[in-house]
């Protein structure tokens, strides 16, 4: 039998030569029809009639699949970083009537893009600062979905999480962080470490904490040592999954919680 490493390995080194062997990207928008790319998705072509914004073309597939089961449900959107307005006027189509939109912004002339009749409201303030986050809230109530496109600063991103996660999403919601190319840029946005990605790859594991020194017979119904209690991290029994996609992380708020720890 082949003996396990007794040193801890970095995951790279657990990926064969091949899967690391350097490859070269080229640029992929001269020959593109972007137009094209946008209308084969709903949120693109929505994006396409907009302007005043800009994003990453890969991000339209995301919100088509992300978003889509929010469609027509009147949900309430929170989004961090208003800019000029153009994803507020995206969410208000691509959701439908009904659908009520928040927008929050640290530069106070996002203001006028409130539009009262459309259900749309901007808030000025700071996305890092937990007093307003708790004033928002208290205005709004729950939302069942909560966009961070703010200042893409690290530090941000984790405080946004830390203060609207818990209060401010409703269970089976979705909370979105988008642009995470700072993360792996030495200077400006990556402010500390861990970063944001650090943190929710941690989350990944915070969310199986559950099986941490224990066993099958701790779960299985008829075992002889099946525990009634497991103790696990409040975060633990609020995430239903977690999904990194280039640039962006989707965490899907559990409906039950806690989870119920049966394995038949
Ligand atoms: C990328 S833009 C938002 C783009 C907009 N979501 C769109 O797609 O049209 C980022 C916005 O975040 C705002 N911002 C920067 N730092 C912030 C902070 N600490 N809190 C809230 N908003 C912030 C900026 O003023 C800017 O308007």
């Amino acid at each position: 039998m082949s003996q396990l490493p007794k040193t801890p390995r970095s995951p790279a080194e657990c990926l064969s030569a091949e899967l690391l062997q350097e490859v070269v990207l080229g640029r992929t928008t001269r020959d593109l029809d972007l137009d094209f790319r946008l209308a084969q998705t709903l949120s693109g072509s929505i994006w396409r009639t907009i302007d005043g914004g800009h994003k990453w073309m890969h991000y339209f597939d995301i919100y088509d699949r992300e978003f889509s089961r929010l469609r027509g449900t009147r949900p309430k959107v929170l989004e961090i970083g208003v800019y000029q307005g153009a994803s507020l006027k995206l969410w208000h189509k691509f959701f439908g009537e009904g659908t009520m939109i928040v927008g929050v912004d640290i530069d106070p002339s996002c203001a006028k893009h409130t539009d009262p009749d459309r259900r749309i409201f901007v808030e000025t303030g700071s996305q890092a600062d937990p007093d307003f986050l708790a004033r928002v809230l208290g205005t709004y109530g729950k939302f069942d979905l909560i966009i961070d496109d703010g200042s893409h600063v690290v530090s941000h991103q984790i405080a946004s999480f830390n203060h609207l996660f818990l209060d401010g999403l409703k269970d089976g919601g979705i909370y979105w962080i988008e642009d995470l190319e700072g993360n792996y840029w030495e200077q400006g946005h990556r402010d500390m470490e861990p970063t944001t990605v650090d943190l929710f790859k941690y989350l990944v594991d915070l969310q199986h904490a559950v099986y941490r020194g224990t066993n099958y017979q701790d779960f299985h119904l008829t075992g002889p040592t099946r525990r009634d209690e497991f103790k696990v991290p409040r975060l633990a029994t609020l995430v239903d999954r977690i999904t990194f996609q280039r640039g962006v992380i989707i965490v899907d708020k559990a409906v039950q919680s806690p989870p119920l720890g049966v394995h038949i």
